[in-house]
């Protein structure tokens, strides 16, 4: 977009960017191959759909494809070179992940298909078994469906039943209100997202595993959108369980970690049946094999753990409160620029308080078609409910669009996402304002 723009006084914002300086963004963009393309319209691509999947370095796709060139087989069964060095990298990535996690053994994680198959586990598992007619589980209303349908579910076949704790006007959390209903209800389970995926709100969650734990509530925490941009120590946190996927963190889809205490995980039945998970099997029942791999039937992701292995260590080098600082900084350039717009509503707090998500609308103009004018411009953005059903009834929303930035991100693509809005904004009331010319009221 041309020197012309109305956003052009903005640029003071880039010297807030310093966690990377440019030259190193331009090395760590040659590690992102996708970055370089056009999209259909034949604009450069501003990828600002990072909240729902990112993109792989070279590290990542190198990794993966090493492993099928190279040694892939099944891993845990076989007696020959192959196998033994496919499980060798599969229980190296599980080393890995449980440091980039500080877990205090490697036994506390469980490799699974992603977050939703990490919270799935724990309803069906734990829940199963300690959860009953009565019980309360707390969850907050901006959680992902990921975190909300297994606690219904869970809810349908127990009798429990599922509370949701309010945010305030300002789309943050009160710690009196968090209080009080941990202490009014009582729950068996408070399960809280880190990071809103819409709302880019954090939650404070040491405290918040802290206060759980005085009021004898277990913590599950959904790490999707935290773990990808800052560092995660499960140790520190005191949380009981802790779940992300892989594909929010440059890694491969299909693979997710659910992290738990061990004395949890091994109080807990096993969920799924099959190979893998077993010590020994007879005609009249099964003895589980011990943690991980009881919760890890049948043949697991292997050059996808080595993947996220591999991402794991993409992100540790770069350094994870660098990755943060950055996209803060690209967050506060879109999240500022929005809110000196006229007609245009963020949703969410601050940057101050929130991760590199802004969402917002627009006055009169629909989710959907923001979302494709953008991507006419090069700009991929997500619109929708972004699956957070009961978060937008709440806010009397049907949808929003969403940009979320990443560590790859240029602080001038936060800026040519604020001129292409204005465009928006601008061809949008044009043609409202021939509608109601043509069919005045
Ligand atoms: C907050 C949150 N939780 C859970 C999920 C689901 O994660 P996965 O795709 O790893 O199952 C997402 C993905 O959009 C998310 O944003």
């Amino acid at each position: 977009m041309g020197s012309q723009s109305p956003l052009v006084e903005k640029k003071s914002y880039l010297k807030d960017t310093t966690a990377f300086t440019i030259s190193e963004l331009d090395q760590i963009r040659e590690q992102f191959p996708i970055l370089g393309r056009l999209t259909a319209s034949g604009a450069p691509l501003a990828f600002l759909d990072n909240a729902a999947s990112t993109q792989r370095p070279l590290a990542v796709i190198d990794a993966m494809s090493d492993c099928f060139r190279r040694y892939y087989a099944n891993v845990h069964r076989g007696i020959h070179t192959l196998s033994e060095e496919s499980t060798a990298a599969y229980e190296q990535a599980r080393r890995t992940v449980a440091e980039f996690i500080n877990a205090a053994s490697d036994r506390e994680v469980i490799f699974t298909a992603g977050a939703t198959a990490s919270i799935n586990t724990v309803a069906r598992t734990w829940g199963d078994a300690n959860l009953g007619r009565g019980d309360v589980i707390l969850a907050t209303i901006a959680e992902h469906h990921a975190n909300i349908v297994p606690w219904h579910q869970l809810a349908e076949r127990t009798g429990c039943k599922v509370v949701f704790l309010p945010i305030t006007s300002e789309y943050t959390f009160d710690d009196t209100v968090v209080k009080d209903h941990l202490a009014r209800l009582q729950p068996k389970l408070f399960a809280f997202t880190a990071v809103s995926n819409v709302l880019g709100t954090k939650t404070p969650v040491r405290r918040w595993a802290q206060l759980a734990k005085s009021f004898g509530a277990v913590t599950l925490v959904d790490a999707s959108q935290a773990t990808p941009h800052e560092p995660i120590d499960v140790q520190s946190l005191d949380t009981d369980f802790l779940v992300f996927g892989g594909h929010k963190m440059c890694g491969p889809t299909g693979i997710g970690v659910l992290h738990g205490k061990q004395q949890l995980l091994e109080d807990m039945p096993a969920f799924l049946g099959g190979g893998g998970m077993i010590l020994r099997v007879t005609t009249e029942g099964f003895e589980p094999a011990e943690l991980p791999d009881k919760f890890e039937a049948g043949t697991p992701p292997i050059a996808e753990a080595i993947g996220l292995a591999a991402a794991a260590n993409f992100l540790t080098g770069l350094g994870l409160e660098r990755i943060a600082a950055h996209e803060h900084a690209l967050c506060k350039i879109a999240d500022q620029g929005l809110r000196e717009m006229q007609g245009v509503e963020v949703i969410g707090p601050d940057a101050s308080q929130k991760g590199g998500i802004v969402s917002f609308s627009i006055d009169g103009v629909h989710a959907h078609d923001i979302a494709q004018e953008l991507d006419h411009l090069g700009i991929a953005v997500r619109a929708g409910h972004h699956c957070t059903m009961p978060l937008h009834r709440w806010m009397k929303k049907t949808s929003t669009t969403r940009a979320s930035f990443y560590l790859y991100n240029r602080p001038q693509e936060a800026e040519r996402f604020l001129e292409a809005i204005e465009l928006v904004k601008t061809k949008f009331t044009r043609s409202g304002r021939r509608r109601r010319q043509r069919n005045p009221q």
